[in-house]
């Protein structure tokens, strides 16, 4: 029998979390229009992927077919309930609803397919944890209106929202507006999750980096997140006006971050970093305002936001319900420029000696989530969920068809005593989901050897395989944790 406790709250949310463009394939079927992810080749380890203009025969586009959720979503709901899932966070595909991003009438078939997608969840006992943007903009949108640059896309993004807002009610009541919305300013070179449309054929995924960097390309992607800023406060009151029981979930990618030294100028430069890195878009979704540090920031960086009257306005009446962070690992910032040579943009930092990094390079830091989690519920009061943490690792097959992860179970053990404490330290934390519950599309390599799931998926690099799907020993132990709410991590 497993043990009850009551360290995480009766009710707390257990499950996992995915995208459609990682999973559903069928990128061109009933109906879709094209996105992003649609456009990015598969990459690896040590080769970008890259955004192609159009579709070249020769090159193979990794989220076309992905792991074919579309036509197996059932199959797939049943083994994640068997699993124990009391909630499963996947995003809406904009262009599968409005194929153009902007089209007069939504495309029926679009609109069926998540009703049932829902309505499965449901049935299975199944709560849906939906984002409406998972870096995925309509390519039309891209095209002809250089995504999210322009302030139009606001009212595109929120007519979207309000027909699936309205064709789900009762259905879905967590909804996130847009996936890690504060990395489109942490990332430099991101100007593709801006939905900006490249200049050449061919560009590399973090493209706009190194000698071609423009000088006001962190103005371009500030831009375009302050108009993700005011859509997902403009959609707050529309949310509660559709259905008082919705909830809106503001998400960022959390980022733990130490000084490298006891040095107090390494003590300021982390602070600095937390601040503009988590808690810059977090303050404005949740107290609807940009924090002072922000216009020092802007202007340091001579970055030249542009507002219209009535944007303080709207920020302040779209504070959301519940902060959500993804979280995989911390990093280490110096104040001394020369320990930040060769570390890539911020998002890398500096490596930490007491911390060892998977395969990926990405440190492995549970403690770091405690400390996250506390930081945010102190600064906000306000319900917080993980939504996005795991292991990205190679798994290996054995003849008899089983699989041994007992890293991933390392990992996320770790992480979930993690959340224990930090519920003990006081943190209201209402839900968990893992990344990837099954193996997915890696989004930043388009690889599929770097997996994350409970369900391995038969899949290679190349997009070869049965599709099958098989439970890792990660499967029975989660189903565990699930089943005794968090009280035996063995
Ligand atoms: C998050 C994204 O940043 O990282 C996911 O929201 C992504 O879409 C995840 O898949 C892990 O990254 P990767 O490259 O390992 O898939």
């Amino acid at each position: 029998m497993s043990k009850r406790n009551e360290e995480f709250p009766a009710g707390f949310l257990w499950g996992g979390a995915m995208t459609a463009s990682q999973t559903e394939g069928a990128w061109n079927t009933d109906g879709k229009g094209e996105n992003l992810l649609d456009h990015l080749t598969a990459g690896s380890k040590k080769k970008e992927r890259i955004f192609t203009r159009s579709i070249h025969p020769d090159y193979y586009y990794p989220n076309h077919e992905a792991i074919g959720f579309y036509h197996r979503y059932r199959e797939d709901i049943a083994l994640l309930a068997e699993l124990g899932f009391t909630t499963l966070r996947t995003s809406i595909a904009w262009s599968r609803i409005f194929p153009n991003g902007d089209d007069s009438v939504p495309n029926k078939a679009g609109i069926e397919f998540y009703r049932s997608l829902f309505e499965e969840m449901k049935k299975n006992g199944i709560e849906p944890l939906i984002t409406l943007s998972h870096y995925d903009t309509p390519i039309s949108l891209m095209k002809r209106f250089n995504g999210w640059t322009d302030r139009r896309m606001i009212g595109f993004y929120l007519r979207y929202c309000e027909t699936v807002m309205r064709e789900y009610k009762g259905l879905v009541k967590y909804w996130i507006p847009f996936n890690e919305t504060n990395v489109l300013g942490v990332a430099s070179g991101w100007l593709l999750g801006a939905g900006m449309y490249p200049d050449s054929e061919e560009s590399p995924l973090g493209m706009f980096t190194g000698s071609t960097v423009s000088e006001n390309e962190a103005g371009i992607r500030w831009q375009a997140l302050h108009h993700n800023l005011l859509a997902s406060a403009e959609l707050v009151p529309l949310a509660h006006s559709i259905d008082p029981e919705n909830k809106i979930v503001g998400m960022i990618a959390g980022f733990s971050i130490y000084p490298y030294t006891p040095n107090p100028a390494d003590v300021i430069a982390a602070q600095h970093a937390m601040l503009t890195s988590n808690y810059l878009c977090a303050d404005v979704m949740v107290k609807g305002a940009y924090p002072a540090f922000a216009w020092s920031y802007f202007k340091e960086k001579k970055i030249d936001i542009s507002c219209a009257e009535g944007d303080a306005e709207t920020l302040k009446k779209g504070a959301v319900d519940v902060i959500a962070f993804s979280y995989y690992s911390s990093m280490c910032i110096s104040a001394d420029p020369k320990n930040m040579q060769n570390t890539g943009n911020m998002a890398m930092g500096l490596p930490n000696p007491h911390l060892v990094e998977t395969e990926w390079g990405w440190t492995i830091d549970p403690l770091g989530l405690r400390y996250l989690l506390n930081d945010m519920y102190n600064r906000y009061g306000i319900p917080v969920m993980v939504v996005e943490n795991g292991l990205g690792a190679t798994d290996r097959v054995e003849a008899d068809g089983s699989i041994h992860d007992p890293y991933r179970i390392a990992y996320l053990r770790e992480h979930i005593k993690a959340m224990r404490a930090a519920i003990k330290d006081g943190v209201n934390l209402i839900a968990y989901t893992t990344w990837g519950c099954l193996d997915i599309i890696s989004a930043v390599t388009g690889e599929m050897s770097k997996r994350y799931g409970f369900i391995y998926v038969d899949l290679d690099d190349e997009g070869k395989g049965s599709l099958n799907r098989s439970r890792k020993d990660s499967f029975y132990w989660y189903q565990k944790v699930i089943a005794g709410n968090g009280a035996d991590l063995d």
